[in-house]
């Protein structure tokens, strides 16, 4: 499903037009506010099930409306709600488009990539860098290694930004890596999600040089055979797939 958002706003426009009929056939119905806005949300998540949304997606779409008209309840001025959606914005950006949302590697899996780095001096990127932890532990471990992150959310940049300040050999920049060329990298780092992997497999085939290594934490390229795998020894399992151009099966 591309653009999981937009279904969802379809499905509860449809279950608010399932509440009108409802009150339409029963208007007694509107004494009620608390049930049809349960009603709303089951709707909201039947019809997200039906369409064969994933299950997080039933959840959000038949908790909604319930939690709006709960929390209203509450009395919170409207601005801490905009102040909260904006912050969110500013950190999540266009995860309904990107289909990738912010959570970091661990300082296991820091260590375990830091394995993988060739002895000499390399260029490494890190395709949506996040708060840029992972660039700034990097280029501490390895002073003779130039380390590159691009990130699109404007509140995760600012702080990579901020707090990469002073490090040398770390550079953050602002916008969508899939606007700069990987042509001049030794090892592209990846921590995404499925949606992007047969994407970024084809941008990597295009302007990755072979002697470059693609690796991805967690998200293997579909289809594609891995040059090696490295398993971390971290709670969550991580894997680290590792990938050549000229790896297609
Ligand atoms: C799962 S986080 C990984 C963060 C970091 N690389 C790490 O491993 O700790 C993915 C990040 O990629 C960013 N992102 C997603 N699509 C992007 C794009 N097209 N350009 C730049 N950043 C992007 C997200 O905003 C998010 O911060």
């Amino acid at each position: 499903m591309k653009h999981p958002v937009r279904f969802a706003v379809a499905m509860q426009l449809i279950a608010g037009l399932a509440v009108l009929m409802v009150i339409a056939v029963v208007p007694t119905v509107v004494l009620y506010p608390l049930a049809l806005a349960g009603l709303q949300g089951t709707a909201a998540a039947v019809l997200s099930w039906l369409i064969g949304m994933p299950s997080w997606w039933w959840w959000i779409g038949g908790g909604f409306v319930p939690m709006a008209y709960l929390l209203a309840d509450l009395g919170i001025s409207p601005s801490y709600w905009l102040a909260g959606f904006v912050l969110l914005a500013l950190v999540f950006w266009r995860t309904d488009t990107s289909r990738v949302p912010l959570y970091m590697s661990n300082s296991m899996t820091v260590e375990a990539l830091s394995g993988l780095l060739p002895h000499q001096s390399i260029k490494f990127i890190d395709l949506g860098c996040g708060d840029g932890r992972l660039l700034r532990q990097l280029a501490r471990l390895r002073p003779d290694c130039l380390f590159v992150g691009y990130e699109h959310a404007p509140l995760t940049w600012a702080w990579a930004r901020l707090f990469g300040f002073g490090l040398k050999n770390l550079d953050i920049r602002y916008g969508s890596f899939w606007a700069h060329s990987l042509a001049s990298y030794d090892v592209i780092y990846a921590f995404l999600s499925p949606a992007p992997m047969p994407k970024l497999w084809i941008k990597a085939l295009e302007e990755m040089p072979p002697r470059a290594l693609l690796i991805s934490n967690s998200f293997p390229v579909p289809g594609v055979r891995a040059r090696q795998t490295h398993a971390v020894s971290d709670k969550r399992r991580t894997i680290l797939y590792c990938y050549a151009v000229g790896g297609t099966t």
